[in-house]
């Protein structure tokens, strides 16, 4: 069973795509106990047009959670047009560290994965807040990144988006760093199909993605929730995708004590394993930047 802490747009667009997707039943779970209520109402009221047969509850009651096999928390303010994701951090830190102690006391086996922005340092704080083996504690970030590298790529050179491959590492955010090198169409290397011009752009328009959306909608919605649904197909079926996710490093690339966006296997016990690869001088230092930007953002915490 899947429980989701946070019913608003991207917490239920989440939920629904986990049903349509005929993945697990769904605990949607917020403060706000009608609008958990309604939406899950809402998607039941559906389930003939999905061949959905499972069960979808709404509630406020964390209780409700309990067995839940993932956990995804959503809950938290989202970016307004103009702010970056690092304005939310400390509001959204106590909303963080409640929830996941409503995690650790309903549902301690759970795998934790976060979404709340910041997401780096937000998984950070569930991780240390949860006392969970950092396997169990993972943020969805740079994946959501890297489908929409994928898709700017697969319109550039009009291709389909499906055999479109590509990485990216770091921040969920500004200082996130698109793998150029590893990015491919059906194995080719992109940069033996686009030129240095377009990859630039490419990586321009992945970096602003999220907040080209808000400022024509005020929020991102789909790309969000079907990237949760991914992910949590991922663990619940044990699938071993290969994906970069936001995780507690412990000296992999050469950094501790911070989480931040980098390739690993995601199956049934969340992180199996972290992915080393290897990388180019260049694209090592923009991975530290990254990293010290998050860092600096973490000593800004308030505890
Ligand atoms: C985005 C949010 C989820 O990039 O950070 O859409």
């Amino acid at each position: 069973m899947i429980s989701i802490i946070g019913s608003g747009r991207v917490g239920t667009s989440a939920a629904f795509d986990i049903l349509r997707f005929r993945i697990s039943d769904v605990v949607l779970v917020d403060v706000v106990e009608n609008l958990a209520k309604g939406e899950a109402l809402d998607m039941m009221q559906a389930a003939p047009a999905i061949e959905f047969d499972g069960k979808v509850v709404g509630t406020s009651d964390f209780s409700q959670i309990a067995g839940s096999d993932v956990v995804v928390l959503v809950a938290g303010g989202g970016r307004k047009p103009g702010m970056n994701r690092l304005d939310l951090m400390n509001e959204n830190a106590k909303v963080v560290r409640s929830s996941v102690r409503e995690v650790v006391r309903y549902a301690p086996d759970c795998k934790l994965m976060v979404v709340t922005n910041p997401v780096d340092i937000m998984t950070y704080v569930a991780y240390k807040e949860s006392g969970f083996e950092r396997n169990r504690v993972f943020g969805m970030g740079n994946i959501l990144d890297a489908m929409r590298f994928r898709s700017y790529i697969a319109m550039e050179l009009d291709v389909s988006r499906e055999d479109v491959r590509a990485l990216v590492i770091g921040e969920h955010g500004d200082s996130m760093v698109p793998l150029v090198e590893y990015a491919s169409v059906t194995g080719i290397p992109i940069t033996e199909l686009l030129t240095k011009d377009q990859i630039s752009r490419i990586i321009d328009q992945t970096r602003t993605s999220g907040a080209d959306v808000i400022k024509l909608k005020g929020a991102t919605t789909h790309a969000p929730g079907v990237v949760i649904a991914v992910m949590v197909d991922a663990v619940l079926r044990g699938r071993n995708r290969v994906m970069s996710v936001s995780t507690y490093l412990q000296g992999e690339y050469g950094f501790s004590d911070v989480s931040i966006g980098v390739p690993v296997v995601l199956g049934r016990n969340g992180v199996e394993k972290i992915l080393q690869l290897k990388l180019k001088p260049d694209t090592h230092k923009q991975l530290e930047k990254s990293v010290s930007t998050t860092k600096d953002s973490i000593k800004l915490l308030q505890t």
